[in-house]
């Protein structure tokens, strides 16, 4: 019922194939890729060539597909979607204060054959959900300010998540509730306590030597949780 979707922007990139493996092989659920367009947002990372390179390896051990997960921080949003939805993402994500036309993008995403949703920053009230519930696979809540791994989660963003899942479950709809920035061991049960039912993480996985060690923590964590 939980997914952990390790953030690879905390890995090591001069050996991204083989961090991507070795997370998988450690309990990934999904992999998380954050693109940076240092317009957006003031950092540059990794492009659609990458998401094609790394597709391949996004499977475990016994064949399992693993899901590409794209969170896009980029600015104007439609022909990037496009690129990582022709490299192989399953999901793809956007900022709405990034595009004009949100509702256009969630369908040329859907209609693209991935799973679209929408990231709110921690400053972007949730009204925007109302208007879009119909077109989300997923809604993503900013725990942090994007940009950079290994900030510190913003508490404020729990009541947020009380919030979103209430408008989701009123909803009937089956939309995952995705959150990203500063989960650790110590505070993703709290996260899925407020209704969180992905959790991205990177540099608590990726900073530690023992990837599965991380995870089966996580785990244990979230099976305290009702
Ligand atoms: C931040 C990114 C996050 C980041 C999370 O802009 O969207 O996915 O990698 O990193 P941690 O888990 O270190 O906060
Ligand atoms: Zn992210």
């Amino acid at each position: 019922m939980y997914t952990i979707a390790p953030s690879i922007l905390s890995a090591d990139f001069a050996a991204l194939g083989e961090e991507v493996h070795q997370v998988i092989a450690a309990g990934a659920d999904w992999i998380h890729f954050d693109v940076m367009d240092n317009h957006y947002v003031p950092n540059l990372t990794i492009g659609p060539a990458v998401a094609a390179a790394i597709k391949p390896h996004c499977v475990s051990a016994d064949g399992k597909a693993i899901p590409l997960d794209v969170h896009l921080m980029v600015q104007p949003v439609d022909s990037l979607a496009l690129a990582f939805a022709e490299a192989g993402a399953d999901v793809i994500t956007f900022h709405p204060d990034a595009e004009r036309h949100v509702d256009r993008t969630l369908q040329l995403i859907r209609d693209a054959g991935c799973q679209a949703g929408l990231v709110l920053n921690p400053a972007v009230p949730l009204d925007i959900l109302e208007w879009t519930i119909d077109k989300l696979d997923i809604i993503l809540l900013m725990s942090v300010n994007p940009g950079f791994g290994g900030q510190s989660f913003i508490d404020h963003t729990l009541r947020k998540i009380e919030q979103t899942r209430k408008l989701i479950d009123a909803s009937g709809r089956d939309i995952r509730l995705e959150v990203d920035g500063g989960i650790k061991v110590d505070n993703i049960a709290q996260v899925a306590s407020a209704g969180a039912d992905t959790f991205v993480a990177g540099s608590a996985i990726f900073n530690q030597p023992d990837y599965r060690q991380v995870i089966d923590a996580m785990r244990a964590e979230l099976a305290n949780v009702d």
